[in-house]
């Protein structure tokens, strides 16, 4: 049977650009094919609102992609105080690389204002939620008909066995509880893809040398960010993970991903605890499925096949600033 779904499948992606996400940026743009990134939304996470809009504009102008409207969301958390992640992910938000090609501006529009009206607009929208939950969240409380518009919500969030901002909390959960909370508890049924899953699959040094030496594409820029990443999260450590891209991989590779049903919560009260996804795999009313194995190798190798073969917006050495 043929897939019913719109080809290419219209995407929208909800994110904190950070390193990780830009590495999904660029995995979706390198798919024209089966993918319509229809827009970015933005949202403070990893680094302040106004950070995370830019680089989401500067990855889209090295993938030459100035259709892709990003529009900025939510600068805070609903209630909590802001704890940014520049040291993973460098104060600029994309560890201080120059990307060449031309960022171009932000559309006018609010990142919330246009999930509601995407969602509306586009049947089959898949979103990929890849930094807190505020925009979303604040979507949803907004228009709580948005929970039935999305076909697809796959989120990049939380830590079942162990948490990576706090030994409970995964970073974007933790950075917006109420909004993981708010998503969580919509009916929505999210595909979540957590650090249980994302650390079986980092991105060692080596690979890093093999695509700085390809040389081809966006490869010397896409090996820069991903090596100023290992180095911000130590060197010692097994590799990068590349968080996001995996949860994009999850929307269009899906056969690559084992998942299982389960009902989620997120602890939202002080101490502790607060900002930990806790899954109940035996719960006879699950509200999301949970990404519970996957083939490392297969989705390492297919990642790094599309980030080589990424064709580059402008000839190399023509860097904007950081
Ligand atoms: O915990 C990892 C997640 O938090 C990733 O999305 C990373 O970009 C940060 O937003
Ligand atoms: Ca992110």
């Amino acid at each position: 049977m043929t897939d019913p779904r719109p080809h290419p499948r219209p995407l929208l992606i909800d994110c904190d650009p950070g390193i990780d996400d830009a590495i999904a940026l660029l995995l979706a743009f390198s798919m024209p094919e089966a993918l319509e990134v229809t827009g970015i939304t933005t949202v403070a996470g990893n680094v302040s609102l106004s950070s995370t809009s830019r680089n989401a504009m500067r990855v889209r102008g090295l993938a030459a992609r100035p259709e892709v409207p990003v529009f900025a969301g939510c600068p805070r958390p609903m209630l909590a105080q802001p704890v940014f992640a520049d040291d993973v992910h460098g104060v600029d938000g994309l560890g201080g690389v120059s990307l060449p090609g031309e960022p171009g501006g932000l559309a006018a529009r609010h990142g919330v204002d246009a999930l509601v009206e995407q969602t509306a607009d586009r049947p089959g929208l898949a979103v990929v939620a890849v930094g807190p939950l505020t925009n979303l969240a604040v979507a949803l409380v907004k228009r709580p008909e948005v929970a039935r518009r999305i076909e697809t919500l796959v989120v990049m969030g939380g830590g079942l066995a162990h948490g990576n901002i706090t030994p409970a909390a995964e970073f974007n959960v933790f950075f917006d509880p109420e909004a993981a909370r708010t998503v969580v508890e919509a009916g929505l049924r999210p595909v979540l893809v957590p650090l249980d899953a994302t650390h079986g699959a980092p991105v060692t040094a080596a690979m890093i040398d093999e695509l700085a030496a390809c040389g081809e594409g966006v490869a010397p820029e896409a090996a820069a960010l991903l090596r100023a990443y290992h180095a911000n999260v130590g060197t010692d450590r097994p590799g990068a993970y590349v968080h996001d891209a995996m949860a994009l991989a999850v929307l269009v590779w899906p056969e690559l991903f084992e998942r299982r049903p389960a009902r989620l919560q997120v602890r939202t009260d002080a101490g502790p605890e607060r900002g930990r996804t806790l899954a109940d795999f035996a719960s006879s009313e699950p509200n999301a499925e949970v990404v519970v194995g996957l083939d490392a190798p297969a989705f390492l190798a297919r990642l790094f096949e599309r980030l080589r073969g990424f064709p580059r917006s402008v000839p190399a050495g023509h860097p904007i600033p950081a």
